[in-house]
C-alpha cells in the first residue's frame, strides 16, 4: 500500500518536525514496509536521512534559472528530494496550470528519475454528467503523460470530494479505478476527504493500491493509523 500525507500551506518547521518524529517512530515501531510519503511546505524540508520518502508539491521544470518565486531541480538535490506531486487540482484550478505546464513538469521530473504522483479528477458537473464523461475528462488530463512511466504512481482525486468531506461511494470509486487501471500499470491513489473512519474501506476496493490525505493527514496520530490500516490490508489484499 502507498499512504500519502499532503500538507499543503499547512505546518510551521517547528510542526513538521514534531510530526515526522511521530510518524517516523511509529514506522520503524511497527515494521511498517508501504510506501510512506509525506509532502511537507518547501521551508519545512530538511537535509535529514528518513525512513519514510519526503516529496514536494511543486516545483519548476528547469535545473535553476530566472523563474522568480519558484524552486528547481537545484534546490530540491540540496534536500534530495527525488518524489514530486503533479496535476493536483488546487495547482489546476486555483493557480491555473494548463495541461501543457503539467505535461512539461512531467516530463522534466519523469527525466530526472522521480517518484511522480500524478493526479487526475474530475469537477461535480463532469461527475453529473456520468461516467464516460468522467472517464473522458480524465483522459484529457493525460494527454502528453507517459502511463509507462516506471516510477509513476497515478492519484483519482474527484475535485468535488477534496476538502469537503464528500466522498464517491466504495462502487464509484472501483468504478473509476478499474478503468484506470485498464490504462496504466501504475500503482493507483484514491484522495478526497479520506480519513480515519473511510480510509480502510477505501484501501479494501480492488484497484486501490493507497490513499492520498490532505486535511485528515495534518495530525500525525489520525495519519499513523491510516498507516497501521494500510499495512493490515495488505495481508487480506495478498500485497
Ligand atoms: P483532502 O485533500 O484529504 O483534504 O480532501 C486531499 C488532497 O487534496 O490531496
Amino acid at each position: 500500500m502507498i499512504v500519502c500525507a499532503n500538507f499543503k500551506a499547512n505546518k510551521t518547521r517547528q510542526e513538521t518536525r514534531a510530526y515526522m518524529a511521530v510518524v517516523e517512530s511509529f514506522v520503524s515501531a511497527n515494521d511498517i514496509d508501504d510506501t510512506i510519503i509525506v509532502f511537507p511546505p518547501f521551508t519545512a524540508l530538511e537535509h535529514l536521512p528518513r525512513n519514510v520518502l519526503i516529496g514536494v508539491q511543486n516545483a519548476y521544470p528547469a535545473q535553476n534559472g530566472a523563474f522568480t518565486g519558484e524552486i528547481t531541480l537545484e534546490q530540491l538535490e540540496e534536500f534530495e528530494v527525488k518524489t514530486i506531486l503533479i496535476g493536483h487540482s488546487e495547482r489546476r484550478h486555483i493557480l491555473g496550470e494548463s495541461q501543457e505546464q503539467i505535461t512539461a513538469k512531467f516530463r522534466f521530473f519523469a527525466e530526472q528519475g522521480f517518484v511522480i504522483v500524478y493526479c487526475v479528477g474530475e469537477p461535480l458537473s463532469v461527475r453529473e454528467e456520468g461516467f464516460s464523461s468522467l472517464m473522458n475528462y480524465i483522459e484529457t488530463q493525460f494527454e502528453g503523460i507517459d502511463l509507462t512511466y516506471p516510477d509513476l504512481i497515478v492519484a483519482y482525486e474527484p475535485v468535488w470530494a477534496i476538502g469537503t468531506g464528500l466522498t464517491p461511494s466504495s462502487q464509484d470509486i472501483e468504478q473509476v479505478h478499474s478503468a484506470l487501471r485498464a490504462k496504466t500499470s501504475a500503482p493507483l491513489l484514491y484522495g478526497g476527504s479520506v480519513k480515519v473512519e473511510n480510509a480502510g474501506e477505501i484501501m479494501a476496493l480492488e484497484n486501490v493500491d493507497g490513499i492520498l490525505v490532505g486535511s485528515a493527514a495534518l495530525s500525525a496520530s489520525d495519519f499513523c493509523d491510516m498507516v497501521a490500516q494500510a499495512s493490515e490490508l495488505n495481508t487480506e489484499k495478498g500485497e
